[in-house]
């Protein structure tokens, strides 16, 4: 069963010959853009940031509970944490300050994404930028109800992704007044729901923000305007990429879990996965198997990371060699169960495994609300999937979120609301400055836009990248591919910044 997807999404960036344009505001990036990154990759002292993360100051914004209401708890507040950090920020009063990048927060603890958004801090100084990560309502800290009534819609109401900008749109616009920096360039970041986040920003708020850098944003997942089975597809391509012995064992080891469905079969399946507890059916151990090798491919990083959990550079191939490597004794299941131990394992510190998904250690549980209003991404697999088949069934997703929350989807409400069909055709006609980054290893890349719409709202495409790979730090081990990517994705920002100071030249 496929009902809820727990969808992680995350972040991206872009770059061109920055002329000798006469700029207005010079200082700030008259750098030789593109060897920036390749430079800093290769600098020494990178090395040692690398083990020293970023700092960010944090600090609470006493936030309106509903924007769109005028009755009387409309008007509650909550603290809404964002992150900040000023060193590299350019804020000499004597000419206009220097651009403001914000992380559009996603669906967990704002910490983790700025941990995990390297690419911020990896640029800021170049640009001399002030860096502002903002989390989004009901995760991490950012709790309306705090840690009560979490699960009622009468609170979970105020959870979604209007709220979400609107919460942005007051807070940047409430701190560019306290720091005098009215006159900054904003730009927005997200990689996942925080680039689709980014990406509608831009869309929704053009005169808060000069640009948005979505790094693989789905934003074409909904509507089946991306057929349902492009996901799971996408995740079993980059197995059978990898080694076709590979995605045929994982491909048949479902039949061989399904038959230990009785209670010695079961007793057998706890003993071969070292589980904590018995299991009690084979459900928690298919749940587990699908979510490290989806997981894994979509951070399927040309670096060792710790993103979800720790793992290696390039975690499909790993998998894949593991069970290519296993003894043929081995049953198909064993080594698709090995496999999968390298995503929850590969510390070696496990004594067993706890199957029963109750741990959240980024705090993203909320999303399942997501996926009950707006979010409604159909999923389904298909044949040519190395998982076993599901089509998709609205009414029993209908149902299930209906047990869950007692209220009912609006699977049609996210197109309506921002467009999606036939986005090329509209946004051609309408917007600007956006840059869509997405790498063909991450399954999510096919719901996201993979080609360039106009002239400033353009797609950049990797064909080995995963799932925001372009927001991580740079580290001097990253392929040339990825330093490309980066380069380019800066000369567009540059490109952006340069001309809001073109235009607001004529203002002095
Ligand atoms: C990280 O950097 C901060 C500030 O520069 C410094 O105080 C701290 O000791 C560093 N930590 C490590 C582990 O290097
Ligand atoms: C949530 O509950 C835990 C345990 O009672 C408490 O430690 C924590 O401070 C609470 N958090 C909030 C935001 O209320
Ligand atoms: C700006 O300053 C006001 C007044 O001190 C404060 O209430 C508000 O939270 C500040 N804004 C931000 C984004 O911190
Ligand atoms: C985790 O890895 C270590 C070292 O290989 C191994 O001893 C341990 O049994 C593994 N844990 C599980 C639950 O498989
Ligand atoms: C998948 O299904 C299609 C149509 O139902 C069929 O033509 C095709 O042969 C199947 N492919 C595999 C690999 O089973
Ligand atoms: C979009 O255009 C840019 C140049 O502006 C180019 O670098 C990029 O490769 C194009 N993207 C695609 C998907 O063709």
């Amino acid at each position: 069963m496929v009902s809820f997807l727990i969808l992680l999404f995350f972040i991206a960036t872009a770059g061109v010959q920055v002329e000798s344009l006469p700029i207005y505001f010079p200082r700030a990036h008259r750098q030789d853009l593109p060897d920036v990154l390749l430079s800093l990759a290769k600098e020494e002292t990178r090395h040692s940031r690398h083990s020293n993360i970023t700092t960010y100051t944090t600090h609470f914004f006493q936030q309106t509970l509903d924007h769109f209401n005028y009755r009387p708890e409309s008007y509650l507040l909550f603290n809404q944490k964002y992150l900040m950090n000023r060193e590299f920020w350019d804020n000499d009063p004597h000419h206009p300050t220097g651009p403001i990048f914000v992380y559009t927060g996603n669906e967990g603890d704002i910490g983790w994404f700025a941990d995990n958004t390297g690419f911020l801090p990896d640029i800021a100084p170049r640009f001399r930028a002030l860096l502002v990560f903002i989390e989004h309502r009901f995760y991490g800290d950012s709790l309306p109800f705090g840690n009560k009534s979490l699960g009622k819609a009468e609170t979970l109401g105020y959870l979604n992704s209007e709220q979400a900008l609107a919460d942005y749109a007051t807070l940047i616009t409430s701190l560019k007044r306290n720091l005098s920096a009215e006159a900054s360039p904003v730009v927005v970041f997200g990689g996942s729901y925080g680039g689709m986040l980014s990406a509608w920003f831009r869309l929704k708020y053009p005169h808060i923000v000069i640009g948005a850098l979505a790094s693989s944003a789905p934003i074409l997942q909904f509507d089946n305007i991306t057929p349902s089975s492009s996901f799971y597809y996408g995740v079993s391509k980059d197995f059978k990429d990898e080694s076709l012995n590979c995605f045929d064992v994982i491909r048949e080891c479902w039949d061989e879990l399904m038959a230990m469905e009785d209670p010695k079969g079961l007793r057998k399946l706890s003993r071969a996965i070292k589980s904590c507890s018995p299991l009690e059916s084979v459900d928690s151990t298919r749940n587990w198997l699908d979510q490290a090798f989806v997981y894994t491919a979509m951070v399927d990083y040309p670096t060792a990371a710790n993103f979800m959990t720790p793992l290696p550079a390039y975690p499909v191939k790993e998998m894949c060699r593991i069970i290519d490597s296993s003894p043929s004794k081995t049953s198909k299941l064993e080594k698709a169960i090995a496999a999968a131990s390298l995503y929850y394992n590969y510390t070696n510190s496990k004594k067993c495994f706890d199957l029963t998904g109750n741990n959240d250690p980024h705090g993203l549980n909320l999303w399942q609300w997501q996926t009950c209003t707006e979010m409604v991404m159909p999923m389904s697999i298909s044949n040519d999937s190395m998982f076993p088949r599901y089509t998709y069934d609205y009414n029993e997703y209908q149902d299930e979120c209906f047990r869950n929350y007692k209220i009912q989807p609006r699977p049609h409400w996210i197109t309506t609301n921002y467009g999606g069909h036939k986005i090329d055709k509209v946004l051609k006609r309408f917007g600007s400055n956006i840059i869509f980054s997405n790498g063909m290893r991450d399954p999510w890349s096919r719901g996201g836009v993979l080609r360039n719409i106009s002239d400033s709202i353009v797609a950049i495409v990797t064909e080995q990248g995963a799932h925001h790979v372009d927001f991580r730090y740079a580290t001097r081990k990253d392929p040339d591919w990825l330093v490309e990517q980066r380069r380019r994705e800066m000369e567009i920002l540059q490109k952006w910044i340069d001309q809001y100071y073109i235009d607001i030249k004529s203002e002095y």
